[in-house]
């Protein structure tokens, strides 16, 4: 290589430096590429460019994909380079309508300017300390989760299967602490039929679908799985056993988007009192406002003992939390459990800015109102169409199923520029956009939706 060939190649503003990057980073696009100090705009619009290199570098990425990750994921072929608000945009510049919002993640949608602008103030300041130290936002962040909710004390963690592996923990810890003198005190789990709480081993234990479960057996001993809303059945079980927690999703989100009734859960909080058994509700999914209100549980007026989040709680950086009563937070003692990177400066930062306008009244308000306005024109829409069996959900998160596996919809969707998720025995349709879509969006979103119906009869 010549010497001039190296200098332009290792020059940060030279086009070379940036196809090397990209060749390095899927996210990095060549496109973005600093130009300002050129003076000049070199740029092509994204639109203009040759879409056959487009093509080829899409196609490039997966490959590299397919090559150098390992093959846990079934992707969907589109390589994402940028967001904003509710819209997506692919390398090629294509634009996409999210409502998968990153698996119910990004509730404030793409680029929050509120959000960008806490989370680069706090890294330039101060990223990570671990927790042998103190640190402000955490436990800002903690005072505010308290504030909002039936706690008394928060744990954190970096995502939702470690929320509730800790709270698996918490369960069996607080058994053994209320039964001091007892040898075998209660360590057993109820959970119920469609759950999904994770993937870590003890998580996966009380997620209910087989294959994710079987070919890692054996997993924790000691689950028990009941039908979701079979009061009568709960009750018996949960007073017969020698059972340390009952985990249930207020509104089950993978399961297929089935919701709890009242009776339910007021009933499962009853059996729990009575035997000494503690109530989980994991709003991993469902909490945070998707439901129009903070925590999903807030609707039925039923309250845990241990809550889980995750998923938006910081607005797209990894995070979980547990919120716990005091009584179970007074059985754990130092060295219980505890995570490296779990509550740091920068991620907690974050979840205050996406708190701060969630725990809003007039946004959660809001959220009911696009929620009912989104079901409602499904209903109208796709209501009398033979391949749709129901039209379900709470706020924000929507299930249409159907009579046939929903995955030709999703991909005719995509190609029409919708973003949408699959849900239960993948014949769910599952709907969870950012929390702030606005009614012009839902009404594209249900137009793209109705229109990519006809694959469904090819
Ligand atoms: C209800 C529920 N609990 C737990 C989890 C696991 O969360 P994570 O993927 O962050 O580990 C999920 C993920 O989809 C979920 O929906």
């Amino acid at each position: 290589m010549s010497l001039s060939a190296l200098i332009s190649f290792s020059n940060p503003l030279s086009p070379a430096f940036h196809r090397s990057l990209a060749l390095k980073s899927p996210n990095y696009s060549v496109s973005a590429a600093p130009v300002a100090c050129l003076n000049v705009d070199v740029r092509a619009p994204v639109s203009k460019q040759n879409p056959s290199i487009h093509e080829k570098r899409s196609s490039e990425i997966i490959a590299d994909d397919n090559k150098y990750i390992v093959g846990s994921y079934a992707r969907t072929p589109v390589v994402l380079s940028s967001g904003k608000g509710c819209n997506l945009y692919d390398i090629e510049g294509r634009e996409y309508l999210d409502l998968t919002s990153g698996i119910a993640v990004n509730a404030l949608g793409h680029g929050d300017p509120d959000w960008v602008r806490a989370v680069t103030q706090q890294a330039d300041v101060l990223t990570h300390v671990s927790n042998i130290f103190y640190s402000v936002p955490q436990v800002e962040l903690a005072k505010r989760l308290v504030s909002g909710s039936f706690a008394d004390r928060v744990f954190f963690c970096n995502s939702g299967t470690e929320a509730n592996e800790a709270a698996i923990k918490f369960s069996r810890k607080f058994q053994r602490f209320s039964h001091p003198d007892e040898k075998d005190p209660p360590v057993g789990f109820v959970a119920f039929k469609n759950c999904f709480h994770g993937r870590t081993m003890g998580a996966l234990a009380l997620t209910s679908k087989e294959n994710y479960r079987s070919p890692f057996e054996p997993v924790m001993p000691g689950v028990t799985f009941l039908e979701y809303g079979n009061t009568e059945a709960a009750v018996e079980f949960i007073r017969s056993g020698k059972i340390a927690a009952v985990f249930v999703e207020p509104i089950q989100g993978e399961g297929g988007v089935y919701s709890a009734t009242k009776e339910f859960l007021q009933a499962l909080r009853t059996a729990c009192d009575d035997i000494g058994c503690l109530l989980v509700f994991d709003e991993v999914q469902c909490g945070l406002g998707r439901t129009g209100y903070l925590w999903a549980h807030e609707a039925y007026r039923v309250y845990p003992d241990i809550m889980t989040v995750a998923k938006p709680l910081a607005g797209g950086l990894p995070i979980g939390a547990v919120l716990v009563t005091e009584k179970v937070a007074s059985s754990i003692n130092f060295g219980d459990h505890g995570s490296t990177f779990a509550g740091n400066p920068l991620v907690c930062t974050a979840a205050i800015a996406v708190l701060d306008k969630i725990a809003n009244p007039t946004f959660l308000a809001g959220v009911g109102e696009k929620g009912n306005y989104f079901k409602d024109l499904l209903v109208e829409k796709l209501g009398g169409n033979s391949h749709v069996k129901e039209i379900r959900g709470f706020g924000l998160i929507i299930g249409v199923e159907l009579d046939v596996p929903a995955s030709p919809l999703v991909d005719a969707c995509q190609k029409a520029g919708l973003l949408i998720l699959t849900a239960g025995k993948g014949n769910v349709v599952r709907i969870v956009p950012p929390l702030i879509i606005s009614k012009e969006e839902v009404e594209r979103a249900v137009e793209i939706l109705a229109g990519c119906f006809p694959v469904l009869d090819d």
